[in-house]
């Protein structure tokens, strides 16, 4: 086990436009909360920091829709946000905001300390700006073709399908996201951050440092950006939500939001350090700190590039020792959506699965998009829970409860001597502690998750080929060794499953009475100690961790998607333009009817068509329709229809029709009738 270390560990900040869905836990909160609550098990001085990113462009476009403040949507998305984070059990030392005092001053002096020490380029420099708006554009008020990947809805100051950064003006054929208007050039000046000047830096730093650890797909993107070539970027905005420029003609412009919202970071362990009594800066500023960012692969340019070079142009502050950034996960099969509202939602999913937070943080650590972008399915869910949670952890702890309870009320009972088995057994068990760190310590949560599993599946395994349920009526020695031996192994569960499931660890740890015992097992000792649960200590009785997850239960979750699927098509459905006006007299030329169908069938070998009979109220008469894949024969038979009737006669499939039924799409797209409704009335317009 390596020696003790403090670790600064981060969070994105999420912006506060939207509450979290699973998207957010999978690939940021979930890992950075298993590897914080790992290195404090394993004896670290830990800070794990996160806040609300509150500025930005996508918080003013929200306001501007809803017809509030940004204030009023930030503090309503900062609460849900932060509840959802306790809720799933998110272990933040502090979540903080970035529009509180404390951010605004940190962020306000860092930007001072950055100009007094002539660290940026001041420049007057044409900027997209849209006349009609009255305002300039950028970021996400800008949207054009990714000169990059050739995406034609990137932002001004990210592509979002490829991931580069850039300056709006490199957009091709941009448009205001405002008003849709092409955008005009004019004057304004910025401050610019001189990527460019810290490329050597740079280089130094992640080509040729030790960041050849960092994963390939952070590393990969880093020293692409880096071989493009780095320019200087611009860290000020004119916009009016954000923290003012506070240099002299700064006014009416605000920092950047990427430039404010990663000093968030400091500005939170500032806060935090001031409630606890600690001093921020050994989190910050000493060499022995480890900096670990936790963010999607969306940020990667942003903390890898563009926040040590404010760090490093800053002088005083550490660089992070390692960003594991997550790839993208997609929701049956497509990618999560806000705006689709193509995501599973945090507090949805605690109102229809109550107090099961650990399955979805252990489903989504399983299938964690860790090296590729992967997919969350509510199968493999259901699966997940029922055949590991439930069939292999929860089945094992609740043999050994039960069993103890049943044969020693409780009491865990004097072992006598151990078989071979035994000792193997447990010397495995002393070994996981191990082979669960080296995982985390290369931020591999899926495979440490498995290995969690293991453990499960050693204790159900021992079990299994031991069978005290057998031996107890033969042999009263040796069920209670077996027994001694399955209530190590469960309570080495409870402590090394606690990073992974923490709700679960709490309930095991109760079930197990750890109350009672002088003290808790820190991770190290389930290593080195013989004996976790000493006999003579009396468990509790059982209460299941993990229940089955039924067909129907999942169903709904489905259906909940086909839902937005289905709101989506009927939101993008482009309407056909009208066709060219008519005449009166044109009108008029049309001779409409209503009529009764009185018999109907299948044309032969024709998919679509149905020959159907029509009384008419002039005559009764062959119509041809082709509506046979929507209609069957023996439904529609006796229906009102509108008919025009003085169509030219046409020979289909050498029937001759007669005329021809109306028909016209309901709001889900499907084909319905023109038909009169009780009062001779169709659609509107009255029959004549
Ligand atoms: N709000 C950003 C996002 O959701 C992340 C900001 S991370 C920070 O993509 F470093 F800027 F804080
Ligand atoms: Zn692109």
């Amino acid at each position: 086990m390596s020696t003790p270390k403090r670790y600064t560990i981060t969070a994105a900040l999420p912006y506060t436009n939207g509450p979290i869905h699973i998207g957010h836990l999978a690939g940021v909160y979930v890992p950075a909360d298993i590897y914080a609550r790992y290195k404090r098990l394993t004896g670290n001085d830990v800070a794990f920091i996160c806040g609300s990113d509150e500025h930005g462009v996508p918080i003013t476009i929200k306001a501007k829709k809803e017809g509030v403040t940004p204030q009023d949507i930030v503090d309503k998305y900062h609460k849900i946000i932060k509840d959802s984070f306790v809720d799933f059990g998110i272990s933040l030392d502090n979540y903080s905001r970035t529009t509180s005092k404390i951010h605004h001053e940190t962020a306000t002096e860092f930007f001072k300390t950055l100009f007094d020490k002539g660290e940026f380029i001041e420049e007057t420099t044409e900027q997209l700006y849209d006349a009609e708006a009255n305002q300039f554009l950028a970021d996400r008020f800008i949207i054009g073709t990714c000169p990059k990947c050739g995406n034609e809805e990137s932002y001004g100051d990210q592509c979002e399908k490829c991931g580069t950064s850039h300056n709006a003006t490199d957009l091709i054929n941009p448009k205001s996201a405002i008003t849709g208007n092409v955008p005009s050039l004019k004057e304004t000046k910025h401050w610019f951050l001189p990527l460019d000047k810290h490329e050597a830096f740079l280089k130094e730093w992640i080509l040729k440092g030790h960041k050849k650890d960092w994963k390939p797909n952070v590393y990969g993107q880093v020293k692409s950006w880096i071989d493009d070539g780095l320019r200087p970027r611009a860290v000020t905005r004119d916009l009016d939500w954000g923290i003012p420029v506070p240099v002299p003609g700064g006014e009416g412009k605000v920092l950047y939001v990427w430039f404010d919202a990663p000093i968030g970071y400091i500005s939170a362990t500032k806060e935090w350090a001031e409630r606890e009594g600690k001093n921020w800066e050994d989190y910050w500023k000493k060499d022995d700190t480890k900096l670990v960012h936790f963010i999607g692969k969306d940020n990667i340019v942003f903390h890898c590039i563009i926040f040590p070079a404010m760090l490093k142009a800053e002088g005083s502050y550490i660089l992070p020792d390692n960003v594991p950034a997550n790839e993208f996960l997609n929701l049956e099969g497509q990618k999560l959506s806000t705006s689709k509202n193509w995501a599973v939602w945090l507090p949805d999913y605690l109102q229809d699965f109550p107090g099961q937070q650990d399955v979805l943080r252990y489903t989504l650590t399983a299938n964690a998009p860790e090296s590729k972008d992967n997919d969350f399915t509510w199968k493999d869910f259901q699966a997940r829970n029922n055949n590991e949670l439930v069939a292999i952890f929860g089945n094992f702890i609740n043999r050994v409860v039960v069993l103890t309870n049943k044969y020693y009320n409780g009491v865990v009972p004097e072992p006598s001597d151990f078989s071979d088995i035994d000792t193997e057994t447990l010397t495995k068990l002393k070994a996981y502690p191990q082979v669960i760190e080296s995982s985390l310590e290369r931020y591999r949560f899926r495979e440490a998750s498995q290995e969690l599993m293991n453990v499960a599946r050693l204790g159900n395994k021992y079990l299994a080929d031991e069978e005290p349920w057998k031996l107890i009526k033969t042999d009263e020695a040796r069920t209670k060794t077996i027994m001694f031996v399955a209530l190590q192994i469960a309570s080495g569960l409870a402590t090394l499953c606690e990073p992974f499931l923490p709700f679960t660890s709490t309930k095991l740890k109760n079930i197990l009475c750890y109350s009672t015992l002088n003290k808790e097992t820190t991770w190290t000792e389930v290593s080195t100690q013989d004996v976790l649960l000493p006999a003579n200590h009396t468990i509790g009785k059982g209460e299941l961790l993990f229940s089955k997850i039924e067909d129907e239960q999942i169903q709904i979750q489905l259906n909940k998607l086909e839902a937005s699927k289905k709101a989506n098509e009927a939101a993008n459905k482009k309407v056909e333009p009208q066709k060219d006006t008519i005449a009166f007299d044109d009108f008029t030329k049309l001779d409409l009817r209503v009529g009764t169908i009185i018999e109907a069938e299948k044309m032969p070998k024709a998919k679509k068509l149905l020959v159907l009979k029509v009384d008419t109220g002039i005559d009764i008469r062959t119509i041809v329709s082709g509506i046979a894949e929507s209609f069957k024969p023996e439904d529609i038979i006796g229906k009102q229809v509108t008919v025009l009737v003085n169509l030219a006669p046409r020979a289909l499939r050498g029937v001759e029709s007669e005329g021809m039924i109306l028909m016209t799409e309901n709001a889900e797209g499907d084909l319905v009738f023109v038909n009169p409704d009780k009062t001779g009335v169709i659609n509107g317009l009255p029959i004549s």
